[in-house]
């Protein structure tokens, strides 16, 4: 492999920053036991963080890494020169930049030639062999290719000093402070007899349930989404603020080297992916050899077949030349190596016509525009559906009924129209305008839309029967009041003839009322009646769950009655009780920073005030200051003086949550939904005739549930329980105990004799737990 030249970095000292060894006085005593508390605590919580996020098998809590990583933090500020390049407090992002510096790389970053079919692989192959003069079957390393963005990530003596996109191959951006935000992306090296110098490449991407959830928080937010998981992990490392890079969910796989200096090349490939697995970093878990053609075509028939179920987005297989003495041998052509060739998959859009949108209405009254396709087949799946999320995203998308639309499919994620391929409207076909409706389609109550929310909702609230059945069959649902027998087609049929209007009225069903529907016989009407009797007694946190407040999930309900302990004590609460609230909402490092700019820049009048500054600074169009905003700053700061003296710290919102994790959205909704006379009403409903309670002395501590949100799946024998109390155990935690496993499994415990599910759970890079660990995971739990 050509591996020769030295590093050059094109800043303006033209050297990498220093890595910074702590300057303290070791002989004093008081110093040298911080410094080894703060070396101790920088230790663990690498290897804290290593094993969550390459290993996927986390050592301790996520509240506990956080109080090691606040003593970090707070070490680290009462002594900034004990503070190393590879701490882990560097994760959390540094101030802003104003522009990336330049990055040469000595070793060029280049890219793949690409075959689409099988023989287009069997013509690369027969070239390559030619090229040898060879006629044996070739050894070639198999990876996916990952859709993501390609970094180059520089290792001095073991320390990250420089990360790098790969621009035009030769030159790229210096984006180091993105890529120590990204916790799969090791800062320093594991291991001993590390070489002196290593460049690694590899992939940034995001994966698709961190991308869903922050799509899901933008729409939520009016923010703009992003089309699929590559731009916005693109998006994400071009971020100026590492600080936003951080809080983005993104990870790291590394697959090649290329610079090294002081390390002995293993003789193959795959050699190299080990070592770098053996130095922390995460390997794809589907990596593996093929020897000839057609292991290859078994292998690219194995990762089509699992390639759904992957929680990341790969866009074709790269193989590669498994010897490293052969790829030598072969060379490059242009920019891309001749012994690796990338087999694209066949695409995962397809164009079909848009028929129709229909408006849904949830639990919370939101209005789900559903986009009705002519069937199309993508991505291995017929789709005749698709999500058009909001309003906003019917404009932004510009498409009409009766429109050849793109249809996209990834993995798990819900398909998606990703543009008009055309409007029939251009060609004289007739199109008609997406209407989006003003009154509710199910009540006819009026829709409505907050200022700064992108979901329009039906203001009908428990009026609406859409609401109110989805309301019920949420208070019913297992984690809520875990009412057995009661489903869905039932609180639908129950609405529907009038027997139950809100969630209270279960309670007061009769066998005679319930004999009476559809698919009801008398013994399934005692048993839901039994059912629904056992349900009464339940504890707090599931009741305040059930009663689907607006962004309370289980971990919120359950520390807002850790906190608040009683029904009557949260019933008064106001928001003050829940967060402490300061700087202005809506603005952000970006705003703060641009705003002072551009009150520094003597174009603003000597002085305004009130709302001649609210209206001033809304006419200047600073970046990211609205209307709203700028009132906002004129409340808070009145005067243009007082303005120009503000601190980025007093206009940037923030907020101190009293609880962990409530803030101040939930801290409204709670507030909100205690005012609603309504809710008022069927809550003593609830806690009076229907008499829910919950026994006294039950905290939310003991029944707080550490697994819960988990998926777990029992496969081979077990020594020191049978599977069925295994399950129990797990069940007993929160989690949830499936039969199969899929891509929505987080663990799978594997006792001796597995089956089939262990195959399938490595391919899908799934935690596995033999029954040691087991053992040992409920042991710590038994203590707590
Ligand atoms: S190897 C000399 N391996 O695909 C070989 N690339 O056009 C250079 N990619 O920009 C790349 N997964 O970002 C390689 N397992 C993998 C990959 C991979 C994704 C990307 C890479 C590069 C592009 C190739």
């Amino acid at each position: 492999m050509n591996i020769i030249g030295s590093v050059s970095r094109i800043i303006p000292d033209g050297s990498f920053p220093e890595v910074i060894e702590p300057m303290v006085d070791a002989s004093d005593p008081n110093d040298k036991q911080l410094v080894d508390e703060a070396a101790r605590l920088r230790d663990q919580l690498t290897r804290y963080n290593y094993n969550y996020y390459v290993l996927d098998d986390p050592l301790i809590s996520d509240a506990e890494y956080d109080r090691l990583l606040r003593r970090l933090q707070q070490l680290e500020s009462e002594r900034p020169e004990i503070r190393t390049a590879d701490s882990p407090t560097q994760r959390v992002g540094a101030p802003p930049l104003s522009q990336f510096a330049q990055v040469r790389h000595t070793v060029a970053m280049l890219s793949l030639d690409n075959v689409f079919d099988a023989a287009e692989f069997a013509e690369f192959d027969r070239r390559v062999r030619r090229k040898l003069q060879t006629n044996e079957d070739l050894e070639y390393a198999c990876e996916p290719k990952l859709d993501g963005v390609a970094v180059s990530l520089i290792y001095q003596d073991g320390v990250l000093v420089c990360g790098a996109t790969r621009g035009d191959g030769m030159t790229g951006e210096d984006i180091t402070a993105n890529v120590r935000t990204v916790a799969s992306v090791p800062l320093r090296l594991r291991g001993n007899n590390l070489p002196e110098l290593l460049t690694v490449r590899g992939e940034v991407y995001m994966p698709l349930h961190g991308f869903e959830k922050l799509n899901q928080h933008a729409r939520a937010e009016g923010q703009k989404v992003f089309v699929n998981p590559r731009n916005a992990a693109a998006g994400s490392l071009r971020q100026l603020d590492s600080r936003i890079t951080a809080r983005r969910p993104l990870a790291m796989s590394a697959y090649g080297i290329g610079e090294v200096r002081g390390w002995q090349l293993p003789p193959t490939h795959v050699e190299i992916l080990h070592a770098l697995q053996d130095w922390g970093f995460a390997l794809n878990g589907l990596v593996a050899t093929a020897t000839g053609v057609v292991q290859c075509e078994d292998y690219y028939a194995k990762v089509i077949a699992c390639r759904g179920q992957l929680d990341y987005d790969i866009d074709g297989i790269v193989y590669k030349v498994n010897a490293l003495a052969l790829q030598e041998k072969l060379g490059f052509v242009a920019r891309a190596p001749r012994w690796a060739i990338a087999r694209k998959f066949p695409a995962q859009e397809a164009m079909t016509r848009l028929l129709d949108v229909e408006f849904q209405v949830g639990r919370t009254g939101a209005i789900t525009p559903v986009a009705r396709l002519e069937p199309v087949f993508v991505g291995g799946v017929t789709v005749s559906n698709a999500t058009l999320h909001n309003h906003d995203e019917i404009q932004r998308l510009g498409i009409r009924l009766g429109d050849q639309v793109i249809v996209r499919r990834a993995g798990d994620v819900i398909p998606q129209i990703v543009r008009a391929a055309q409007s029939d409207g251009d060609t004289g076909n007739a199109t008609r305008i997406i209407e989006f409706p003003k009154q509710c389609p199910v009540c006819g109550s009026d829709i409505e839309r907050a200022e700064d929310e992108a979901v329009a909702r039906c203001a009908g609230g428990l009026y609406c029967p859409a609401q109110r059945k989805e309301a019920i069959k949420h208070f019913a649902s297992r984690r809520a009041m875990d009412i057995d027998g009661l489903g869905d087609r039932l609180v639908e049929q129950l609405v529907d003839n009038g027997l139950v209007n809100d969630p209270a009225d279960l309670y007061s069903l009769t066998v005679e009322q319930l004999a009476g529907l559809e698919r009801m016989a008398e013994k399934s009407a005692q048993n839901l009646l039994a059912a629904l009797n056992a349900s009464r007694v339940t504890t707090f946190p599931r009741f305040l769950y059930a009663l689907g407040i607006r962004e309370v999930g289980e971990v919120t309900a359950a520390a807002l009655a850790e906190h608040f302990g009683t029904l009557e004590k949260l019933r008064k609460a106001r928001i003050q009780d829940f967060v402490q609230v300061g700087g202005i909402k809506g603005v952000g490092t970006a705003t703060a920073v641009a705003l002072q700019d551009y009150l520094r820049s003597g174009v603003s009048p000597s002085e305004a005030q009130g709302e001649d500054l609210a209206n001033w600074l809304t006419a200047a169009r600073i970046r990211g200051i609205t209307g709203k905003i700028a009132r906002a700053l004129a409340t808070e700061f009145n005067t243009l003086e007082a303005l120009r003296a503000a601190r980025v710290d007093d206009m940037v919102y923030t907020h101190k949550s009293r609880i962990d994790g409530v803030g101040p959205v939930v801290a409204q909704h709670v507030v909100t939904f205690f005012q609603q006379k309504h809710n008022l009403e069927v809550v003593d409903k609830l806690c009076s005739s229907a008499g829910i309670h919950w026994p006294a002395g039950v905290s939310a501590k003991a029944v707080s549930q550490p697994l819960a949100g988990q998926t777990w799946v029992l496969t081979g024998t077990l020594q020191a329980m049978s599977r069925e109390q295994a399950k129990q155990h797990l069940q007993s935690l929160g989690a949830r105990v499936a039969g199969t496993v899929s891509s929505k499994t987080d663990v799978l415990v594997a006792g001796s004799d597995p089956g089939s599910k262990l195959a399938k759970a490595t391919a899908l890079n799934i935690a596995i737990f033999d029954e040691q660990k087991l053992m040992q995971m409920l042991d710590t739990y038994r203590e707590q």
